[in-house]
């Protein structure tokens, strides 16, 4: 099977020459980023380092491919329990990305945006991201959906918090719930729900990952780690969910 696609030959082509199942909304477990060090005789953070560069590139990537989402999966609720010296260096790397990148991705029409609990993030964290967010909202490119003290099971119980009181206070008869009412109290209630969700480093789990958005999600793992992904495996994976028949439980 031959596809043509527009972001190999990094020009500009016909619309229709586009293959008309692209992914609109990828996800990304991006892992590995320590082990890489690890091979290398490096400290775990050179590995996270190089992991923010590649970020980058798949940014682009994925713009060029017609992608509307990318969400990627850049700090876990779980994340707090690693050295603190790591932790520190993580939160970092939002201001360091955006010191760097932010020009490109206004350039590139990229609009950034978040889930996750970002109030427990350190306020320089949280200042790059607010102003990340500000400089790019009106972009109507990709949107580069950062997931930030990120957990889905957090994240779930807070929707049924939240739909609870609604009941309570009888905004909400329990009778009238249903799937898109619940999705509605997710972070993620004004996104397409993840097309194709990758993962590198070889490990086959879901890591408390968006678990109710990716309920018909096709899924593409790797044994790269993150630090060596790059593009055309990007593109790999957009081709082998091209040849995917996505049934949502029909035949
Ligand atoms: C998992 O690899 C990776 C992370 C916990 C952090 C991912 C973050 C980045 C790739 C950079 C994010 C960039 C921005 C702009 C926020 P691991 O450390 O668990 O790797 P290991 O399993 O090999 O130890």
């Amino acid at each position: 099977m031959s596809i043509r696609w527009p972001f190999l030959k990094r020009k500009k082509k016909s619309i229709t020459e586009i293959p008309d199942n692209i992914p609109n909304h990828v996800a990304i477990i991006m892992d590995g980023n320590g082990r890489w060090a690890k091979q290398r005789g490096l400290p775990r953070i050179a590995g996270h380092k190089e992991g923010m560069d590649v970020v980058r590139d798949i940014v682009i990537a994925a713009t060029e491919a017609g992608v509307k989402v990318l969400t990627l999966y850049a700090f876990s609720t779980e994340n707090w329990r690693r050295p603190k010296s790591e932790v520190d260096f993580l939160m970092k790397l939002p201001k360091e990305f955006m010191h760097i990148y932010l020009p490109e991705m206004i350039e590139k029409n990229v609009k950034i945006e978040t889930i996750g609990e970002l109030t427990q993030l350190p306020d320089h964290t949280l200042k790059a991201i607010v102003h990340a967010k500000e400089k790019t909202k009106s972009n109507d490119g990709l949107i580069l959906n950062f997931a930030l003290n990120y957990g889905s099971r957090h994240e779930i119980v807070e929707a049924v918090k939240a739909i609870s009181t609604q009941v309570n206070q009888g905004n909400l008869e329990i009778e009238n719930i249903d799937e898109d009412i619940f999705s509605s109290y997710l972070y993620t209630k004004n996104m397409c729900e993840p097309d194709l969700l990758i993962r590198t480093s070889g490990e086959i789990r879901l890591s408390n990952f968006l678990l109710w958005q990716l309920a018909y999600t096709e899924l593409w793992f790797t044994d790269v780690l993150w630090p060596d992904f790059n593009e055309e495996l990007f593109k790999k994976a957009l081709v082998d969910y091209h040849t995917r028949k996505r049934r949502y439980g029909g035949i």
